[in-house]
């Protein structure tokens, strides 16, 4: 079974989008749709309403009713903005009809109503049929614009050849069958990893990475050796297995992964601010971020200037225990991940009273004495402990022991729904 999002564009041809959805769910499939302004002309809402058994979505900023579920899925406590709710759990993106002007919007990347919005934001295959009167499909415009998308890797369902819609008109233009655009959709989608039901479907998940940076004035700051790579591998690993992921980097310079919702932070403090306000809607916290213990009493507002001084003193003061306050305000349900670097021998010891102490679910523990692995290297090697007892994970490029350390959370989090109420 697959989740199948279906843009209708305006044109007579938006009746045989009807018989698609049906024909897609009675094949197994949950099916949302969201139609152009102008495709309601054709056929209204109520009628794919009745077909889908879900709300029909049409601008940008209506509230999705479903929450971006499919028809069979639990709907997310959050409302999500709804074109990316829907691309987010969706496993392919079908444009069926797509329009002369439409194509012309995909292919110019414009994103001004909901379904080129959600065209833009989706990841998945996407899939258009088009359909229009037979001069439009030959005009050399709908020639390029088809040639770009193809080339960025649509799947062109080709309109058929008969008789059009406006009497006496006969060529090509006719919207494909619907059965052969469900087929077509079926390939895309079985040439994806997409289409498989993934492990953290419907999960959301935050991730801190990368390092604080605590001003000593208007230039100079205390900061760390934390690049946010392992951080970043989490989200995109996140990602890759269907959670709804956000990130709070401090001071990321590393390529964002695609689909991951980024917000940037620099202090310790400013951290502290995203995290609270995003942790609510969390199933999971991965606090992968190196965040300074201590800062500067008294940031200078301008540059510190030498002046002739022998020697300068930098009063420092604590900062908030982010994960710790995290852990004190988290609710039922919710799995909190901390990470700790530590120096060599007594590791284990220490990474296993922040686990007590912080009251968490598993704590990542780097060796910190090892040149070969951790701040700035592409590779790693932890130890993930829990209550249960300690994983080794052997040294491997920091998007394996990624993997790993979500294989590990997939199992707490498993284990935890499998405890009596
Ligand atoms: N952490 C935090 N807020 C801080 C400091 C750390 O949330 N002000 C988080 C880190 O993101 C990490 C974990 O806590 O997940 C690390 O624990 P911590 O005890 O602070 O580690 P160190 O600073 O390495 O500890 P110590 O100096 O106690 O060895």
């Amino acid at each position: 079974m697959a989740r199948i999002l279906l843009g209708v564009s305006g044109g007579i041809a938006a009746y045989k989008a009807v018989e698609l959805v049906r024909l897609a769910t009675r094949a197994g499939h949950a099916v949302r749709v969201v139609q152009t302004p102008t495709s309601r002309r054709f056929v209204g809402k109520a009628t794919f309403e009745g077909v889908t058994g879900a709300p029909v979505l049409v601008h940008e900023f209506e509230p999705d009713p479903a929450r971006g579920a499919f028809p069979g899925d639990a709907a997310p406590d959050r409302q999500p903005i709804s074109h990316l709710g829907l691309v987010a759990r969706s496993h392919a993106y079908v444009i069926a009809p797509a329009s002369a002007n439409t194509l012309a919007k995909l292919a110019g990347g414009h994103a001004d109503n909901l379904l080129t919005g959600a065209a833009l934001a989706s990841t998945v295959p996407l899939v258009l049929a088009p359909a229009m009167n037979n001069h439009m499909w030959e005009h050399p415009a709908t020639r390029a614009n088809l040639e770009t998308l193809h080339r960025r890797g649509a799947t062109i369902v080709e309109p058929g050849r008969g008789p059009l819609a406006s009497e006496g008109e006969w060529g090509a233009g006719r919207l494909a069958e619907p059965a052969d655009i469900l087929a077509a959709t079926e390939a895309a989608m079985g040439g994806s990893a997409e289409f498989r039901p993934r492990s953290l479907d419907g999960m959301r998940v935050l991730v801190t990475a990368g390092g604080t940076r605590e001003p000593i004035d208007a230039v100079r700051f205390v900061g760390n050796r934390s690049s946010g790579r392992t951080g970043v591998a989490l989200a995109a690993e996140a990602r890759r297995r269907g959670a709804e992921v956000t990130l709070i980097a401090a001071n990321i310079t590393l390529e964002r992964p695609e689909g991951v919702r980024w917000i940037d932070v620099e202090t310790a403090a400013e951290l502290e601010r995203a995290a609270s306000a995003e942790l609510a809607a969390a199933d999971v916290v991965l606090m992968a971020a190196a965040v300074s213990d201590f800062r500067p009493a008294e940031p200078a507002r301008d540059k510190l200037k030498k002046d002739g001084r022998e020697g300068i003193t930098i009063e420092l003061e604590p900062t908030a225990d982010v994960l710790l306050a995290l852990s004190q305000a988290r609710h039922t349900g919710q799995t909190l991940v901390g990470f700790a670097a530590e120096h060599g021998d007594g590791g284990l010891r220490q990474a296993r009273g922040k686990l007590e102490r912080k009251g968490l679910d598993a704590v990542v523990l780097n060796d910190i004495s090892r040149t070969d692995i951790g701040f700035e290297s592409h590779h790693n090697e932890v130890t993930i402990l829990t209550a249960a007892g300690e994983r080794q994970v052997s040294r491997g490029e920091k998007s394996v022991v990624a993997a790993a350390i979500l294989d590990e959370v997939e199992t707490l989090r498993a284990e935890s729904v499998e405890l009596p109420q």
